[in-house]
């Protein structure tokens, strides 16, 4: 088995908790093998427009935030074009909002096998929801950082010890040499209103309250679909996957959705979903 010779952190989070924990793994496992580590924001538009390869000697951590149960649904082509590993070991890692991670880790698993990375962990984070404070919020907390470090320390060990073994063993079976939880084809999980109800949001877009707007720029900037207009932030012109990247970093509190059915969605989840989920981790 090739020595690994440097480690790369590569992620898409349009509200910085996948950013967080990838980075923070990423520089533990780079910080204990004494290796370069390098981060990839793969977050904007423009950086899904490049082709990014890794060879037998990196060591790479691929991170995703959980949308409707599995991978943000308009990011996944760019995870399948633009990402091509050879037999490059990789830890998947996936973030989810106090609610489920349902297949998230799963589909992210499949999707870096099928691109001939080599998928030897795998982990899931409850963090942040996009969508409410009260839902996990303060995560990605100390405690969750010490169970990154011990993952860290699984993975050290895991590379060390056995790899070669199971790599051997995998070459042979032809299969991954990592189970997790979920089903990569398994469908999107449907967001439900407080009735229970499908809540049908899909069209939704957030608004802007132009008393508050200072037209700064800021939200344009970190709208990783690049749908809200430079000239006139009010206006967006894309597709709006409601990632709450704009609200979240509006420095005025000028952006809002006051869509009912997003909403309601929201108030249920509050309502059902604030008990502390646990992190769970694969090896
Ligand atoms: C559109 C959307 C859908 C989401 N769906 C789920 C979900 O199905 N389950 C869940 O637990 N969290 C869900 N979340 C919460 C995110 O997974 C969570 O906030 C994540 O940590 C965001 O990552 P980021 O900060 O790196 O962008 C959703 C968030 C958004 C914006
Ligand atoms: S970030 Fe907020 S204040 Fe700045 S342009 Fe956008 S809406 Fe206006
Ligand atoms: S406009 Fe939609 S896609 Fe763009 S940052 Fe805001 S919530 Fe995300």
């Amino acid at each position: 088995m090739e020595k690994i010779m440097k480690i790369t952190g590569l992620y898409w989070s349009a509200t910085g908790n996948t950013k967080t924990l990838v980075n923070f793994l990423g520089k533990a496992l780079a910080e204990a093998l004494q290796l370069p580590y390098t981060e990839v924001d793969f977050t904007p538009k423009s950086a899904r427009e490049r082709n990014y390869t890794f060879s037998s000697s990196d060591l790479l951590i691929v991170g995703a935030p959980t949308y409707a149960g599995k991978l943000p649904n308009k990011i996944l082509p760019d995870f399948q074009d633009r990402l091509k590993g050879d037999g490059t070991r990789t830890i998947a890692l996936v973030t989810f909002g106090n609610r489920s991670f349902d297949n998230s880790l799963a589909e992210l698993t499949y999707l870096l096998s099928t691109n001939n990375f080599l998928p030897i962990g795998g982990a899931c984070f409850a963090c942040r929801h996009a969508f409410s404070d009260k839902l996990a919020g303060g995560r990605p907390d100390e405690n969750d950082l010490n169970e990154a470090k011990d993952f860290a320390e699984r993975i050290l060990a895991k590379l060390t010890n056995t790899l070669s073994e199971d790599q051997q063993f995998s070459e042979r079976m032809k299969k991954p040499i990592l189970a997790v939880k979920g089903d990569p084809f398994a469908p999107y999980y449907i967001p439900k209103g407080k009735d229970g109800n499908p809540a049908r949001f899909l069209k939704a877009k957030p608004k802007t309250n132009e008393d508050l707007c200072d037209n700064c720029g800021i939200c344009a900037t970190v709208c990783p679909m690049a749908s809200i207009s430079t000239e006139n932030v009010s206006e967006i012109n894309g597709i709006c996957i409601k990632c709450q990247a704009c609200v979240r970093s509006c420095p005025k509190g000028a952006k809002y959705f006051d869509d009912q059915a997003f909403l309601s969605h929201v108030a249920m989840l509050e309502e059902n979903y604030c008990d502390r989920k646990e992190n769970e981790f694969f090896l």
